[in-house]
């Protein structure tokens, strides 16, 4: 098959983690047959940088135009870096938000899976560990806080800032739909999230998901207010399967969900549009503590490739082969920085960037 992939690979460990991507992904076209053309495009704090926006037209083209986009991440330290004085709508996330929006990414998936191999890495009480969980956060990416109106002004003397969390009921919809098909080809049940004790979104929300259930009868669907799905999260991982909620809610629980696979440089993502499109990207953010160090975790980058060859290009073997090389690479005791914690000096071997993609790169084969 050949594949045209637009490459964002952003700022801070972007450029590093995209390239590990980039290598496993050329291994598996030369052991399968495939061909891929990658172009590399500005997104971010370097587009700022270069053409003082952080979101080009042509960048926009660019992925339009490609079967794909693959993207590592964008964004500096919000405290320090010049990037955060100009206004918001200048600043690098502006660029992530117009591009989801632009390419209509609305359905963003993000499987948290406790690899058996990591199970030292994950905070968790011991039995919570041991019994191991596989959820996917199927998180809504266009609509929400994040897209709502807001202003910041002076009322009454005052200065007020205001953020709107808007949805329509086809928004809600139309995720709802993915959340339930997905469950079918899982283990057939949906956790919505939401928070129907206190906002009208989130009643709107229950009473879509709701009839969107009725055609799913096969999928177990149960309902679950935020707070208390956060706190299961950490009590007992492996009641969740599919977890749908909206952007903002979507955003915490991932990362709180990441943390317990064992590193947030584990889960990777898929933003997905209507059809085939995708465009792929770790959950987490451009480090910038960890940034030029070769000490980043390219694996949900990795992930997030193996996520595109399945959802965008059908290429189910292929996607096995990586995340094969993955648990291999696991098992066999390498371990960036940020898996090791306390495990630090054990037997494990620590790995910088470039060699955790080196050693998944010699273990894709056929499978
Ligand atoms: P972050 O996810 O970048 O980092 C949080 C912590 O996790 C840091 O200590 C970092 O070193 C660590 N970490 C993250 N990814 C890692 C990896 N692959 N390997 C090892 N350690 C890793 O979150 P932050 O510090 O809050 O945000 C930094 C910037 O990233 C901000 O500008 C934010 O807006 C942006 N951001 C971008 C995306 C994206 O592009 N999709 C996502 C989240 C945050
Ligand atoms: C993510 C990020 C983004 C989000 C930011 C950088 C805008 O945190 O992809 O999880 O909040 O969606
Ligand atoms: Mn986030």
């Amino acid at each position: 098959m050949k594949m045209n992939i637009t490459c964002i690979p952003g700022d801070g460990i972007g450029p590093e983690i995209v390239t590990q991507a980039k290598k496993v992904l050329d291994k598996v076209c030369e052991v399968y047959g495939h061909e891929i053309t990658y172009k590399d495009v500005l997104m971010g704090g370097c587009s700022i940088d270069a053409f003082g926006v952080p979101l080009t037209d042509e960048t926009i083209e660019a992925a339009k135009s490609a079967d794909a986009v693959l993207m590592g991440s964008i964004g500096g330290n919000t405290s320090t870096s010049p990037w955060y004085k100009l206004e918001p709508s200048k600043r690098p996330e502006a660029g992530l938000l117009g591009i989801r929006k632009a390419l209509g990414l609305f359905a963003n998936l993000r499987p948290a899976y406790l690899y058996p191999q990591l199970k030292e890495a994950c905070p968790l009480k011991e039995a919570a560990a041991e019994k191991g969980f596989d959820m996917l956060i199927m998180r809504e990416l266009t609509g929400g806080l994040y897209f709502g109106e807001r202003y910041t002004r002076e009322i009454e003397g005052e200065i007020t800032a205001c953020d709107t969390l808007i949805y329509k009921e086809s928004e809600i919809r139309r995720i709802a739909v993915k959340a339930f098909e997905v469950a079918r080809k899982r283990r057939k049940s949906v956790i919505s999230v939401d928070k129907a004790n206190v906002l009208d979104s989130s009643r709107l929300w229950r009473k879509v998901v709701n009839e969107v259930s009725e055609d799913y009868p096969d999928v177990k669907l149960e309902h679950m207010l935020v707070d208390n799905c956060a706190m299961q999260l950490v009590r007992d991982p492996a009641q969740f399967d599919v977890v749908l909620t909206e952007n903002m809610f979507g955003d915490i629980l991932s990362d709180e969900a990441s943390m317990i696979t064992g590193s947030i440089g584990m889960l990777p993502s898929a933003s997905l549009a209507n059809g085939s499109f995708g465009l792929y990207e770790p959950s987490h953010g451009s480090a910038p503590d960890i940034a030029g160090k070769d000490i980043a975790n390219p694996i949900a980058t990795v992930l997030s490739a193996a996520m595109m060859l399945r959802y965008s290009f059908n290429l189910d073997k292929e996607a096995d082969a990586i995340e094969g090389a993955v648990r291999k690479v696991l098992e066999e005791g390498y371990r960036t920085v940020d898996l090791l914690g306390s495990a630090e000096g054990s037997s494990f071997k620590r790995v910088g960037c470039k060699e955790m993609g080196d050693l998944l790169v010699e273990r894709i084969a056929v499978v």
